[in-house]
């Protein structure tokens, strides 16, 4: 843990949160705000608007094209929800300092994306109360690889070489060469800024779903954590390092995802991460 108290000591290179991020944040963790002031905020960013009401009107919530404000949109997904997509739908807009080359941005983002999708689909498939709170914790969830990368370029460059060569994981090698490794680094940041706490517990636990028993958040690190390799087996968006599926199998079945309704998740990946690139306005080489 040293090392990684020494890494934030020394991070100058932080990503800026998007300034809507900052006040949503602001006001979730203000315990006398109310959902309008929520609803302000959002509708005062007409991106990030138009992209949750298309969420609330997809097809999954039984009314398609007909929710047309955020309170409506509200009352159909919860307050958590909104919450929840409008903090991982605004990360998109962070901007990296230092933006160093060794992670380029675009494959980040479509890892992200493919995890937040697949994670979506799994929820679906599963049952989970609030699927598009997995796509919000799948945009998320590798924020630390950013921290890292953009602090200590040079060593992160040969994080991505070595994880290659040796097949790892790259937590493994940002472990060994780095001292802490992306989750640690990105719980950290997202508790320091107040991020919801089912999305700081995703990023934590996204690597080593066996380690989180506490309980509530359980589904959802899952989830996170099977999308993250389905979407390396599926070679969707950035696969870096080697793909570790030790406990993919057992995830699985105790998240309650049968091998049918898995092959159904994996299959759809590529066309659905498409569809989200464009929603997003994400661009990477084919
Ligand atoms: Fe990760
Ligand atoms: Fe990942």
């Amino acid at each position: 843990m040293a090392q990684l108290e020494l890494i934030i000591k020394n991070a100058r290179n932080l990503p800026a949160l998007p300034q809507v991020t900052s006040k949503l944040l602001n006001v979730f963790n203000d315990a006398k705000a109310q959902a309008k002031d929520v609803g302000k905020i959002i509708e005062s960013d007409q991106s990030l608007a138009t992209q949750l009401l298309k969420q609330v009107n997809s097809p999954f919530y039984g009314f398609p094209g007909r929710i047309s404000n955020l309170h409506h949109a509200v009352v159909i997904m919860g307050f958590n929800a909104v919450k929840n997509l409008a903090v991982g739908f605004s990360m998109a807009k962070m901007s990296r300092k230092g933006g160093s080359a060794a992670l380029s941005t675009e494959q980040f983002w479509e890892h992200s994306l493919g995890v937040g999708v697949g994670a979506r689909s799994i929820g679906r498939e599963i049952g989970y109360s609030c699927p598009e709170e997995l796509l919000a914790a799948g945009l998320v969830h590798d924020v630390g690889k950013i921290i890292l990368a953009d602090n200590f370029p040079e060593e992160y460059e040969q994080v991505i070489r070595e994880a290659e060569e040796r097949e790892e994981e790259v937590c493994q090698a940002e472990q060994r060469i780095l001292g802490a490794s992306h989750d640690e680094v990105g719980e950290w940041f997202t508790r320091e800024n107040r991020f919801p706490p089912v999305l700081t517990t995703c990023i934590k636990y996204h690597h080593m779903p066996s380690r989180y028993t506490s309980g509530e958040f359980t589904k959802a690190v899952k989830a996170i954590y099977v999308a993250n390799q389905l979407c390396k087996l599926q070679g969707v968006g950035w696969k870096c390092g080697g793909i570790c599926t030790g406990e993919l199998e057992s995830v699985c079945r105790e998240v309650g995802l049968s091998d049918e309704a898995k092959e159904k998740v994996s299959e759809n990946l590529k066309a659905e991460v498409d569809e989200a690139k464009e929603f997003f306005g994400i661009t990477t080489a084919a």
